[in-house]
């Protein structure tokens, strides 16, 4: 994995560091290249995170996809492998083409949570500065064999994403960038969960910003930025195909806030308005941010009250975390 055996289990967190390229241009508001060296900490190595996914498998929190997906693939995945086999199989063959294990949430075993929060703590200030307070803390953890692909998509939080074993190819691109999602399908995203209206063409890829990355290489990306990874056959040497990434991803007062109007300007959407989206307008920001909280938690008590009766549609509905 790049260091040695030994220079691996001598690595801990008090060993490891991350930091951004550009300190005097990074803004939490773009996309930003980084370093660290998180990819020799034991944690981060197979063996532990076999152990790990056998802790969260219970949990459903290893995620599988089917076979033969593409970049362009609606991001669906599963709790169990499509072909049924045990998580122990799962490691076992990790290193056949097109392997695809992500371990979800995994800052609720109590050591990783620990790293995380570690990792963060190397920029807290300078988030912190631009952000606020961050809050629910979370990590993703991909594993895959070449050829294989994480299909375009967005997420709500803020996300520092560490490449930590082989190589891949992460595309991203600016959340502001209207083209490739539009404003109003973020809004079903942060406000009803759906990825319906965020696809892929063919023709968005050269507005991407494109980052050819091993371990120790690393990418800092803003919430709702669209993004997607891929790895090839020919990158992999025998003996050493594995492809490993996390992603840490955080709320901040930003986001939520973003998420609040995202509510508002969704119920407006439907009464035949264009309204602005976050950050066009401070001002109507400051007025649509409280009513959108009160739209979001009225939301989820509705959901609350329904979801026993309704057991399809609304009744699982549940309120997008850090959204109010
Ligand atoms: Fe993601």
């Amino acid at each position: 994995m790049g260091a040695s055996h030994m220079d691996r289990m001598s690595s801990t967190s008090s060993d490891c560091r991350m930091w951004v390229d550009d300190p005097a241009g990074f803004s939490t508001g773009k996309v930003g290249r980084l370093h660290h060296d998180y990819h020799r900490h034991p944690l981060f190595q197979l063996p532990e995170l076999e152990a790990l996914a056998k802790e969260l498998s219970p949990l459903k929190q290893c995620r599988f996809v089917r076979p033969g997906i593409t970049q362009s693939s609606a991001f669906a995945h599963d709790s169990v492998p499509p072909d049924g086999r045990s998580i122990e199989d799962v490691f076992r063959r990790i290193e056949e083409p097109g392997s695809w294990i992500a371990l979800y949430d995994v800052e609720v075993i109590p050591r990783y949570k620990e790293l995380l929060d570690h990792i963060l703590g190397n920029v807290r200030d300078v988030i912190e500065r631009e952000q606020g307070e961050m809050f629910q803390v979370t990590g993703f953890i991909f594993i895959s064999a070449p050829p294989s692909v994480t299909p375009f998509h967005i997420d709500r939080e803020n996300n520092f994403w560490l490449m930590l074993h082989g190589r891949k190819v992460l595309n991203v691109w600016d959340h502001t960038d209207r083209t490739v999602v539009p404003i109003d399908a973020v809004e079903d995203f942060i406000v009803a969960h759906s990825l319906r209206r965020v696809r892929l063409k063919d023709e968005y890829r050269a507005r991407s910003h494109e980052f050819d990355v091993r371990a120790g290489d690393g990418v800092y990306f803003p919430s709702t930025s669209p993004h997607m990874t891929r790895s090839d056959p020919e990158w992999a040497a025998a003996g050493d195909r594995v492809a490993i990434s996390i992603g840490v991803n955080f709320y901040t007062p930003v986001t939520r806030r973003a998420a609040q109007i995202h509510q508002i300007n969704r119920l407006l959407r439907k009464c035949g308005l264009s309204p602005a989206g976050p950050g066009e307008s401070a001002a109507v920001d400051a007025v649509k941010a409280p009513i959108g909280k009160l739209t979001g938690i009225a939301r989820s008590s509705l959901a609350r009250v329904l979801r026993p009766i309704l057991h399809k549609g609304m009744g699982r509905y549940k309120a997008p975390p850090g959204s109010f």
